[in-house]
Order: structure tokens, then sequence, then C-alpha cells
């Protein structure tokens, strides 16, 4: 007997076993079923249909006038990956812009996300915004990437690229903005719940926060790499979550990717020492499930290898004096890893 494909056709497409029947009169019933059933591990009963892959539109267009980052220009070969160095104040002066700026464009959709939204529509108001702000949106040809923002549904754990298809009630779905403003990136995201959402993908979404708030508390001059690691993995191990091994955090700064290279589990080789002015994104991926992944054919969506759901959260960091300033958050947004006496509050 054939197998089934990784990615599967429409409902209303032909099937995939060449019978000639629409998809859904055919085999759609069997691999769903076939899906959940290898779905096995702790409780995943959050594991439904899963996410296939839908029509992408053109790249949107971009004015003349908006600066883009280099790589746009070298077929969205990116430089290679510079060192861990300390940015100078205005740098960091230019990556609070930015960071603001990306945070303003993701928090802008949060009134949009609802059940029958596209990811596709999103897309499309998160780059009207990210213009008129006078920013690139860093996605947008970066080693290919079709799309403006990272849209990443249920079991996709990151890259998602935005289609048409609509979001449903119960769906979890991160939303990853880089925008590229005054010569450097400022990267971030958050997870929305669509409609009502079951119990175990809203533990997952809230473990997943506090996982990378733990990460962020781990950050001060004289740590190493390995503590934020060390520190996440601890609170996903404590509700029986699993954490993402083949993505990782980055430095960022004029370069969208550059190091320390930040893993989001414990690596006891991590010993790179951290030091005032560095600045990085940390941007854990944790699972119900199993921690490894698959890719779709497309080279960029990555979905759990047992289709359980996961999610993300990631903001851009500067190391301070006595620990972590936020630089993608709003003006006037807590600064809660700041250090001394209200540490952690
Ligand atoms: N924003 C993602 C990150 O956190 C990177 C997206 S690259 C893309 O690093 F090409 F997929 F958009
Ligand atoms: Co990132
Ligand atoms: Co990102």
């Amino acid at each position: 007997m054939r197998e089934p494909p990784v990615q599967l056709p429409g409902r209303n497409q032909p099937c995939w076993c060449g019978s000639g029947r629409k998809y859904k009169k055919c085999h759609a019933d069997e691999d769903n079923a076939r899906h959940r059933n290898q779905a096995a591990g702790p409780s995943v009963a959050s594991v439904t249909e899963r996410v296939r892959p839908g029509r992408i539109s053109p790249p949107r267009p971009v004015p003349e006038h908006i600066p883009r980052p280099p790589y746009v220009a070298n077929d969205g070969v990116p430089p290679p990956r510079g060192p861990a160095r300390p940015r100078t104040p205005d740098e960091l002066e230019r990556m609070r812009r930015a960071g603001r700026a990306a945070r303003a464009v993701l928090m802008g959709l949060a009134e949009h996300v609802r059940p029958g939204v596209t990811t596709n529509e999103l897309d499309a108001l998160a780059h009207d915004h990210a213009v008129a702000l006078g920013a690139y949106p860093s996605p947008l040809g970066y080693q290919g990437f079709p799309k403006s923002i990272c849209t990443s549904v249920n079991e996709v754990i990151c890259h998602g690229i935005p289609d048409d298809r609509p979001l449903a009630a119960g769906d979890i779905c991160n939303i990853d903005v880089t925008l590229y403003l005054d010569g450097v990136h400022g990267d971030t995201s958050t997870m929305f719940c669509v409609g009502d959402v079951d119990a175990d993908k809203r533990r997952l979404v809230e473990t997943t926060q506090r996982a990378l708030h733990a990460g962020i508390a781990a950050v001060r001059p004289g740590a190493e790499v390995r503590a934020i690691g060390r520190a996440i993995e601890q609170v996903a191990t404590a509700e029986g979550l699993s954490v993402v091994r083949a993505f990782v955090g980055h430095g960022v700064g004029p370069e969208f990717h550059a190091e320390p290279t930040i893993y989001h589990y414990y690596e006891p080789d991590a010993r790179t020492v951290l030091a005032e002015g560095m600045t990085f994104t940390i941007e854990p991926m944790l699972n119900l499930g199993t921690w490894r992944h698959v890719m779709w054919d497309d080279g960029w969506t990555a979905v759990t290898a047992d289709l359980a759901p996961s999610a993300q959260f990631e903001h851009t960091i500067v190391v301070t004096s006595a620990g972590a300033e936020l630089l993608t958050v709003l003006e006037g947004e807590p600064q809660p890893f700041l250090g001394g006496v209200s540490a952690g509050s």
C-alpha cells in the first residue's frame, strides 16, 4: 500500500492515493485517525486536525524609501555570523526604537486575531503597519522567506508561512515579528489563543511564557549562556513539557542572526560569558509531546514529530549592569529584569 505523503491534499482536492476521488471522500478520515494515534506520549488530547499547507500569496512590496537590510540585495543570503560583540550606546538607542516598533506591530495584531481571519490577512496588516513606521519587515526575502511575519499554529513549532488558512476556535498561534529600523533589528513573538482553547494548550502557553521569563531572569554580566537554558528547561520539565532543541535564540543587532547562540535547554558546553551591552533574543519553544520536529517540504515550516501542540515566546534583550533590559517592549512597559532590589517582581 502507498504511504500518505507528508503534505496531504486539501479536503476538496484529489486524494493522494490516485483513486480520482476527492480527498475528503477517500483517505482523509483514515489519515487523521492515524496522526492522532501516532501522537503518543503525555496526554495529548489537544491533537486534533493537523495543520496543512495553504496557499501563499506573492511577497508584498516595500516602498523604495524604506532602507533594506543588506541580505535583501544579496539574494537573501546574510553575512557570516558576527561575534557576541557588546553594542555601542548609539546602537542600543536604535535597537530600543526597532524593538519598540516590532512590539507595536505585534500587539497591533491582537485585536484582529479571531476565528476566521487568515494568517495571510494578519501578514498584510503587520506589513502595512511596519511600512507605516518606516521599517522593513526582516523576514521578507531573508534566505528566501516569502512573507513579512511568521505565523505558527498548533503543532507548528516556528517559521510558519502566512497562508490562506483561517484561524479556528481552539487554535493557538505564535506570531513572530522582526523589523529592521535605523540599521538594526528588533525580534519578538507571542502566543495568541483563538476562541476557547483547551486546558492542555492553555497550560502549554502559560508555561512557555514563564519559561521565557525564567530565562531572562538568569541574564546578568558574568553569567554563562548555559544558565539561560538551564532555567528554561527547569520550568518546562516541572510541567512535563519538552524543549525544542533544533531552534535557538541568537545575537541580534545590525545583523538579524549573530552570536551568541542561546540554547533553550541545558547545554553544558555553552560557556560564553555574558557581558554588559550584549544583545540577543531568548525564544523558547515548548511542546506538549516530543521535542523532535519534522520539516515541511516548503523548507521553513517546522512541526512537532507527533503533531502535539507547540508554543513560543520571544524577546530581544540587552545585558545591563545587574540583569537584562527588554528591548522589545512598548514605551513605559515594566522592566522586571533589570536586577537590584525589585528583581523578579
Ligand atoms: N524571527 C525569527 C527568529 O526569531 C526568524 C524568522 S526568519 C524567517 O529568529 F525567515 F523565517 F522569517
Ligand atoms: Co529570533
Ligand atoms: Co523571531
